[in-house]
């Protein structure tokens, strides 16, 4: 991924969309049947396989976790058809696999892919802290301050009172204290069942009248995040949490400060940074897969950080053609 000002450069975005496309169209088969590790595998086999098809040599990175025990695309796994360019790659081919599973809304698969070493390693630590905004109060955020005089300053940046702005949340007992702080603050509540890295990408979307996501999620998929946002130029900073001693242990043997500030820059520090997300179940920034005689529909975003196009694809497929060529139920 080399810049030059004669010619445009390759957008891997457009082939990375190929990649979410194939693991929603998988894994939405598997909407309400209840059967999560299913989901997973058909999501992680699409994936798999359509990333192989793709002219770079990559490195997994941020992988399916110890979190889930899901078949995974693990953490050093290469992926590519290619020597060049060198990249990093994020996945979470089902984010918000319970939803799924249960026919709720709100699930997603996506991808990132920025050059070689600019990601975020996240060792041990399955868990992140993490503020995340769009692009009108990206200067003022500061997950160290506080609840209180954040809402306050991402207000004043949109020129909204407290009152008006949209906290959104992930429904955890863990959240409880942050909830009563967001609320003695007069602010409103969106609480998501599943799914921080489409409730960090609300903040930056207009449409979806969301101003601000904070608390505990996944720290993959608060890289995932942070690649969005630095193509949608908002906002994202981070906490590790530790969750026990040998978390702990563990992380302090690898050199992790556990008290730093993960700025966005820390979770992935290139610009030159391509995602992408297809809806599986109907979400509020995607509609899910929809299936009909011979074909199927899905709804993408697209981004490059580069250039900071967002693109919205809505694709129509042709499932008795596709399984002429590929080996994948669709
Ligand atoms: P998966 O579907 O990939 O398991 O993630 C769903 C999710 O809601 C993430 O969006 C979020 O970051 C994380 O789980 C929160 O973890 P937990 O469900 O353990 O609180």
């Amino acid at each position: 991924m080399m810049m030059t000002k004669d010619k445009p450069t390759r957008n891997m975005a457009l082939e990375l969309v190929r990649v979410t496309e194939a693991a929603a169209l998988a894994a939405g088969r598997y909407m309400g049947r209840g059967n999560k590790e299913k989901a997973d595998k058909a999501a992680v086999d699409a994936m798999r396989l359509i990333m192989n098809t793709i002219p770079m040599a990559g490195v997994v990175v941020i992988g399916e976790g110890e979190k889930d025990e899901a078949p995974m695309l693990f953490n050093g796994e290469t992926l590519g058809a290619g020597d060049f360019p060198q990249v990093d790659i994020a996945v979470d081919p089902i984010d918000g696999t319970r939803p799924l599973a249960n026919g709720l809304n709100n699930s997603i698969a996506t991808v990132a892919v920025a050059p070689r070493g600019t990601m975020f390693d996240p060792g041990p630590f399955l868990y992140m802290n993490k503020i995340a905004v769009g692009r009108e109060a990206k200067g003022v955020i500061d997950i160290n301050a506080p609840v209180k005089d954040n809402l306050k300053k991402i207000a004043r940046a949109k020129g909204a009172d407290l009152e008006d702005l949209t906290v959104v949340i992930l429904d955890r007992s863990r959240h409880a204290g942050l909830i009563s702080e967001v609320r003695a603050c007069g602010a409103r509540i969106r609480q998501i069942p599943d799914g921080d890295v489409a409730g960090a990408l609300m903040t930056a979307w207009p449409d979806s009248h969301i101003d601000v996501l904070m608390g505990i999620g996944g720290t993959p998929e608060g890289v995932l995040a942070a690649c969005a946002l630095r193509a949608m130029d908002g906002n994202i900073q981070g906490k590790l949490v530790v969750r026990n001693d040998d978390e702990r242990r563990r992380g302090e043997e690898m050199g992790y400060d556990l008290d730093r500030v993960l700025t966005m820059d820390d979770l992935v520090s290139s610009e030159d940074v391509f995602f992408a997300a297809t809806g599986i179940t109907n979400g509020d920034l995607l509609q899910g897969v929809s299936y009909f005689k011979d074909g199927a529909r899905t709804d993408s975003l697209v981004m490059r950080g580069l250039t900071g196009t967002v693109r919205q694809i809505i694709s129509t497929h042709r499932l008795e053609k596709l399984a002429q060529i590929s080996p994948i139920h669709y």
